[in-house]
Formats: C-alpha cells, structure tokens, sequence
C-alpha cells in the first residue's frame, strides 16, 4: 500500500468569476479543489481585523459551497482559505488565500454618484453613415489630499458603447470591448480594477476613449445602427480610500470635457480608421463640455464571467500576390480578433488598408459572405513621430484569416503584421485527441469556432452583418462549450439577458440580447429548438458545473418559455395552428436559399422540443423541491405535460413498431435520444435509423437540431460500427468533409465551400459556425468516454467507443473536483481502457461491449479488455 499522499487542497475560487474583484454578491458561493477524499471542512473568513471560522464541517462539499460569514456589503474585502480532512481524518495546512471584494451592492442610486455623460454631439456626427461614426475622448480630473495616504482606489466604468480608460496616463485593465454587449436597457456591466498604485496626491487625469460598439453602432442584418440610443456615453467612478477611513468617490460628471479622437471612424462591423495626422497631445485639442445623460444606475451589474481579452497572437503564415496583383496575408487560422501592425514609416497622407475575410476564392480575398460587414480598417499616416509604432484597432473585432493589405510602401514581411485572438477569457477545461489526424482537426475546430464565438456574448458567427446571440445555436453547442471552457459565469448573465427579453407570455427571442432588426425576421413566436435554450442552457449548467442556483434563478424564465411554447402548441399539443418556424434549420437536403425546407416538418421537432423542456423542468422542479413547494408542485406539472407531449409525439409521427412517419435520420434521433418512445419501439427505431445512415451514403441527413442526436442514438441502440462510419466520412456532407478542406473552424453549412473551392452561392455563408460543432459532445462522452453521471462530474460515467479505424483515443477535463480523464488504446483486438477519477468522486466504467457498469472510486485505473465482436466485425449497417 502506498502511503496516502498528504492532505492539500486549490486556492478558494469565488463563484464563476477568474478574478473576484468587484463581484456583485453579498453572499458568495465558494469552491475549492481538495487534493484528497474530503470528509470535514474548515473555512477561514478574514476581514483584516476579525477572523471568523466554520469551525469543523464534517461535509463532502466543496463546489459552490453557501458563503458561511455575514453577508457582504459594498467594498467588502475578505480574505478567504480553507483546509479539509481526508478519510484518514488528517488534516492538511490551511489553503492559500483569495481575496475576494465586492462592488456596489446597496442602493445604487446613493452609491454611484458618478453620472452618464457623452461627448459634444458634433464630435461623434456621423459623416458616411454606411462606414462608421467617429470616437471621441472624455476627459476629467479629481484631485486627492495631498496630506494623506491612499489605502486604496478603485475605479469602476462602464459606457453605452466602447471604452478603454487611462488614469494618469496609463492603461487601466488588459480587457478588450468593455463592456460588451448585454439588454442594456435592463443591464449595463460596469467592471472595477484596482488603481492603488496608479492615484496620487493632487490632481489625477482620467481619459475615456469612446466608440460606438454594439450600443450605436451596426448591430445584426438589416443595416440598422443606433439600436440602443443615438448617442454613446461613460460612466467612470473613482473611490478612494484614505489611511484614516475616509473615503472620497468622483466621477464623470458635468466638469468633464470631450474632444475628437484620431479615430475617424469604429464600427465592430465594419472595422476602424485611425488618422496619425489628427493625433495631438491631449491639451492641444479643442474640448468642449460634456452632455450629461439621463441613466438609471439601477441597470448596473457586477461581471458573473471573465472579460474579453487578448489570448493569444498568431503570426503571419505568408504572404502572397493574388492573381489580380493584391498583397494578401495568410494567417492559416480562421480566428476571431484584429491585426497588430508594426507601422512602416512612410508620408504624411499615406493610406494604409486592411480588409479581413475568411476564406480565399479563385485565389482572391473572399468577402462575399461577409455582406454589409466590410471589416475593413484603415491607417492614414502622418509621416511624424506621431505615428504609432504598433498599431492595432481597439474598438472592432473581425473573423479572419486572410488579410488584404493595400497602400503599403513596398512589401509588408511577415513579422510586420500579427494576428490577435479576441475572446471572452473563460478557463480553459478539457481537451480530446485521437489517433485519426483528421477527427483531432475537426475537435480542434471546434476550439476554435468557440474562441470565435464567445467574444462576450454566444453568437452564431463572427464575422458576417450578424453576429448575434442565437439561441438556437447555443441550445446544441451547450454542452460541447461547457467541457472545453469554464462558460458558468459569461452564461449566467447571457440568461439573465435572455429572461429579461422574454416577452410577457415568456416567449424567448431568436436571439440574445434582442433587437429589432428588419422585417427579415418571422413575427415572434415560441421558436423551437432556439427558444429551447431557456430550459437546456440552465439545465447543462447544472449538469456540467453543479451549479443548482442558476436553476432557481432561471426558474420563472423556463417555465416562462415552457408555457408559450405549450400555448403554441395548442390543446391538443400538435401546433396545428401552424406558420413559420425554423425547424431542423440547415438540413443537408435543404435547398440553399431555403434553409428552414428540411427533411422533417418543423412541427415533430417541435413536439420532440417541448417533451424535452418539459422533462428537464420536472427535473429541475425536483432539485429545487426544498427550496419551496411551488417547485414540486409545478414539477408535476410539467411532468405530466412531458408525458402528454412524448405520447403526441408517438400518435403522430412514429408507428406502433417504431417506424417514423417521416423516415430521415433527426425522426429517428430525436425519438431514441428524447427518450420519447415505447421500450418495444425503440430498438426497432435504432435498427432503422442505422438503415437510414446506410441509405444516406453513410452521410449527414440531418440538420441543426437532428445533427447532435445521430451518433448517440446509434451507439445507444447498439450501432457504433455505424456511427463510426458517419463520423469518418469525408465525402460532402460529413463533418469531416470540411476538414479536408483544409477548414480550419467549423462551417455553418455542410457545404459552405463547394469541392471545386468556391463558395456556396446562398446569401448565408459563414466559415466559423459553431453548431454543427456540436459533435465534440460525442467525442468527449462516447468516443473517449469521459461523461458526467451526477452534477458536477460527482460521478463520471466512463463508456468509450473503440474502433478498429483508431489506435487511441482521449479526452480530459477539469471537473470542479480535479481533472478527470478517459481513453483508450487498441492494439489488434486488444483494448486498454484509462480513468482517472478525481478525488471525492466515484466513475461507473462500462467496457466495451459489456453491460454492467464497474464502480471505482479515485484515482488511476486501467482496464483490459477486447473489441467486442459487432465492433471487431466493424458491421456498420446496410440499407434495405
Ligand atoms: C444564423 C443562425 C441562426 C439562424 C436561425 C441564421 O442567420 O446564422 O445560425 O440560428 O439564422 O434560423
């Protein structure tokens, strides 16, 4: 026996945030990782002054454990450890400390005294409207007593636009497009950062930079700009804290002054024009009062999840001539973010342009896709000392990875120009790899689509006149982005966003946050599948994180959106009052300028959708039951509507055998998936949606709300041999098709590129879609093994997939408990099965090919087994 390691446990975080600074609850949940199986904890709450202790808990817990102290006012600071006790009841030393602080949490209108103020209206006058309007500095100063020390400063800020701030000079924060984009009108993000070391004695310059970001500027299709207000504003509080107590706070306020930036034009969509010429110091320029704004300081929120920021730099691959003579800058990833120029020293007037797409056609800068998004940036020299060394356009982002540069003097060379990754900084938590080169691309792809789409908020795409908050999207690629990346607290303030756009009847808009746009969009209605992200977003996150709070904050937004969906639905659950609806949107059969004509009517998947919602809502209810009856009694509810849906579903669209009504791969999927059929149909349905894959060429038939389904309803009813070969087809479409392609993230069609290398004609084209990503969920689950059995990854469930077509395969990932992992190696027949299972927690392992779980605890296991025969036999399906 090995002697058990010493006891020893993580740093405390603090609920879902990376850096608890500013945190905008009076009682926050704490979790830590114990290196050993906890039995007892012990947490230590210091003030500074006073030291309060838990004393002893003889308790398992460890993820977001209730805060155990008084509750927290605003500015409160606590340092915060803890120790735990393992099963040989050892004590370890005491963890290492966080310091956590809250923001403002008590009445906003008597703590912020700072007010929303814009600059002179002429300075940001639109002059091209199609191409941007101009940013413009905010300037103000606070003097501090020079006789006192500063104990601390603070400085929190927000704005109706885009803002980077200096005090005294220099930067504040490393975050990019601060402060993103939420329902403004019911939530504005204000972020805090610590400025002790930047305040002195006398007087202390602020600068605001202002542009229009999402709050003015193109939001979406439709070419509509100033969809939130006409005029971009900030909000900057400064507190400092003296060595005696007192506290000082100011702001903007109508003392501040306003100027016109060198930024002639920022626009997200259509990129950023920096004139070197109209840079000046900052007392040579022309400044004029500010406006004050009516603001209702009520709307402000602490961050949940971690800001956008710079996570890495790509370099430039090569750089070519395109057949038509233009310089073109390949960076061999499509990525999210914009460029970093080393500026070239050239005459005054010189005119520097930067026009950034995805993909190349017939050897030329492919912008088509793009549509009204020109993500064009521009730098106009002034041929001084004036012009920046490094350049990189701080209030735009583009989804690029191929950049045509015009007017530059000579040749730019690679290290010129580099490309920098935008994306909301969430933890990095899981990983997969495989033997096959051409899966381990695709999964990486996937990585990359989510960086691409989580600049702030889930959009759909990044590039194109988009970008938007679809909920659909999300719905699918929940739980695929919940195993890569730490999503708990960008996700809990996107739903906070969606609850508050939920119409009255608690419809959920298509799109989060909302906003008209044009007459392109159907009249609102219950949207399956998309609306559906009111119920599963919450749900995944209960599921993957342990996090049973967000269902109870959610509560009233899922029922909401349960009950407008069951209203749509009718008496009879049937949605026979028909119209539109996007239904199994983007289905490999659909013509391409009709994306909504799938292979199923958007009535079964609707049906499909409403039993699902209804189920996770009496599952929720069921969490939540000692929280208050009314959980209990409306889970009943919603039980019995669950079960009146899934038996619609049977009467209408499946036969007595198991047969779908609508043969076609989502049919069957859904059905085996939802769980929505009868015992004796349902192996009968696996059987022929297995002969329904084989009849399709082994291709996708499916789209967005079938394409997740396939694989697991295959290998559930006792057909891995065929989702293999689904999964390693490579011939359009197949998920991999993409990949030899050369794609480098994952495409929102099936053929977004044609196999003669140009680009689908249909409108709706972009190279960097997370949804049909959504097959990494069963490269994580079911290909490698590695899945959640209780909330949190409390128990894993470990049944992986081996194949004959790999050699190995793996996943891990940071559970709130440690870092798990499983995987597989094959030789001949042979297969060697991986666990590790993070302390305190248990894995139920099923071997391939066998049917009874094994249950072991923490720690390293390691399994031999064979191929079981129908895998051996690798006896994919055939049709007929
Ligand atoms: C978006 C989607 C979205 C869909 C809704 C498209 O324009 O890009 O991904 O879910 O519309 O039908």
């Amino acid at each position: 026996m090995p002697a058990p390691a010493d006891p020893a446990v993580s740093p405390i975080r603090v609920e879902h945030r990376r850096d608890p600074l500013g945190i905008g609850r009076s009682r926050p949940r704490l979790s830590w990782t114990p290196a050993v199986t906890q039995t007892a904890y012990e947490l230590r709450v210091d003030d500074g002054d006073t030291t309060f202790t838990t004393g002893r808990v003889d308790s398992a817990d460890c993820v977001l454990v209730p805060w155990p102290a008084p509750a927290l006012t605003s500015r409160a600071r606590r340092t915060v450890r803890v120790r735990v006790w393992d099963e040989h009841d050892r004590v370890c030393d005491w963890s290492g400390p966080t310091t956590l602080e809250t923001g403002l949490i008590g009445d906003p209108r008597t703590e912020w005294t700072a007010r929303m103020v814009g600059p002179a209206p002429r300075l940001t006058r639109v002059e091209d409207p199609s191409a941007g309007a101009p940013a413009a500095y905010l300037r103000g100063v606070v003097h501090l007593d020079t006789g006192r020390r500063v104990r601390t400063a603070r400085l929190r800020a927000t704005a109706r636009g885009l803002m980077t701030l200096e005090l005294n000079g220099a930067p504040v924060g490393d975050e990019a497009l601060h402060p993103g984009w939420t329902t403004y009108r019911h939530r504005l993000r204000y972020r805090t950062w610590d400025v002790t070391d930047a305040v002195r004695g006398g007087d202390n310059t602020l600068l605001v930079h202002l542009a229009d970001g999402w709050y003015r500027g193109f939001v979406g299709f439709g070419g509509r700009r100033e969809i939130y207000g006409s005029d971009t504003g900030a909000l900057v509080q400064l507190e400092v804290e003296y060595d005696d107590g007192t506290r000082h706070v100011a702001g903007t306020d109508d003392s501040w002054h306003s100027a016109a930036s060198p930024v002639t034009r920022a626009d997200i969509q259509k990129g950023q024009t920096l004139d070197a010429r109209r840079i000046a110091p900052l007392d040579a320029l022309d400044w004029l009062p500010v406006q004050e704004q009516e603001f209702d300081p009520a709307t402000l929120v602490a961050p949940t999840g971690p800001a956008v920021r710079a996570t890495r730099t790509v370099a430039a691959r090569d750089i070519r001539t395109s057949p038509s003579g233009a310089t073109l800058v390949d960076f061999g990833q499509n990525l999210v973010g914009r460029l970093r120029v080393r500026v070239p020293r050239a005459e005054a007037g010189t005119r520097l342009s930067f026009r950034h797409a995805e993909v190349l056609e017939h050897g030329e800068l492919g912008t088509r896709p793009l549509r009204a998004a020109t993500q064009a940036d521009e730098l106009v020299l002034s041929g001084t000392d004036n012009d920046p060394r490094v350049w990189e356009p701080e209030f735009t982002f583009h989804g690029f990875r191929y950049v045509q540069v015009d007017g530059w003097p000579g040749e730019p060379r690679p290290e010129d120009l580099e490309a920098v990754v935008l994306h909301t900084d969430m933890r990095p938590l899981g990983e997969f790899a495989c033997s096959d080169d051409l899966l381990t691309r695709l999964h990486e792809n996937v990585v990359w689509g989510m960086r691409g789409n989580f600049v702030d908020l889930p959009t759909d795409c990044p590039q194109r006149d988009e970008r938007l908050g679809w909920t659909g999207d999300l719905q699918i690629f929940a739980p695929t982005a919940a195993f890569l990346y730490d999503t708990a607290g960008l996700l809990e303030g996107w739903l906070a966003d969606l609850a508050h756009d939920q119409s009255p009847t608690g419809v959920v808009p298509p799109f989060v946050p909302f906003a008209e746009l044009d007459d392109m969009l159907p009249p609102l209605d219950a949207e399956a599948g998309w609306g559906d992200a009111a119920t599963v977003v919450p749900w995944t996150l209960y599921e993957r994180y342990g996090d049973a709070d967000i269902l109870h904050a959610q509560w009233d937004s899922m029922t909401g959106w349960v009950d407008a969906f069951a209203a749509r639905a009718g008496a009879d659950l049937d949605f026979a009052s028909g119209g539109f609806s996007f239904g199994d949107w983007l289905d490999s059969a659909a013509p391409d300028d009709q994306p909504w004509a799938a292979r199923v009517p958007w009535q079964l998947v609707a049906t499909g959708y409403l039993a699902r919602s209804a189920r996770i809502l009496a599952r929720a209810g069921d969490v939540l039951a000692d929280r208050g009856p009314r959980f209990a009694r409306q889970a009943e509810h919603y039980r019995g509507l669950a079960e009146r849906a899934t038996a619609r579903f049977r009467d209408e669209y499946v036969t007595a055998t198991g047969r779908a009504a609508f043969p076609a791969q989502t049919a069957y999927a859904m059905a085996i998936v939802f769980d929505l059929l009868l015992p004796r149909q349902r192996q009968h349905a696996g059987d022929l949606l297995a002969q329904q894959v084989a009849a399709d060429g082994f291709r996708i038939g499916t789209g967005f709300l079938g394409t997740p389904l396939v694989c697991d309803a295959l290998a559930d009813t006792g057909h891995a041999a065929t989702a293999w070969k689904l999964l390693l087809q490579r011939e359009c479409p197949s998920w991999l098709y993409a990949v030899t392609m050369g794609a480098t993230t994952v495409w929102e069609r099936w053929n977004s590129m044609l196999p003669d290398g140009s680009i689908n004609p249909g409108a709706m084209t972009s190279f960097n879609h997370y949804a049909f990503g959504a097959i990494a969920d069963y490269l994580h689950r079911r290909v490698a093994g590695l899945a959640p059995a209780a909330p949190g990854y409390r128990r894993l469930r470990v049944a992986p997939l081996p194949t004959r077509e790999l050699e190995w395969a793996r996943a891990s990932h940071l559970t709130p408990y440690g870092r798990a992992e499983a995987g597989w190696t094959r030789q001949g027949d042979d297969v060697t099965v991986t666990v590790t299972v993070p302390p305190g927690t248990e894995a139920e392992v099923v071997l391939p090919g066998a049917m009874e779980p094994l249950a072991v605890g923490p720690g390293e296991h390691t399994f031999h087994t064979t191929l079981p025969e129908e895998v051996a036999a690798a006896k994919p399906a055939t049709f007929g």
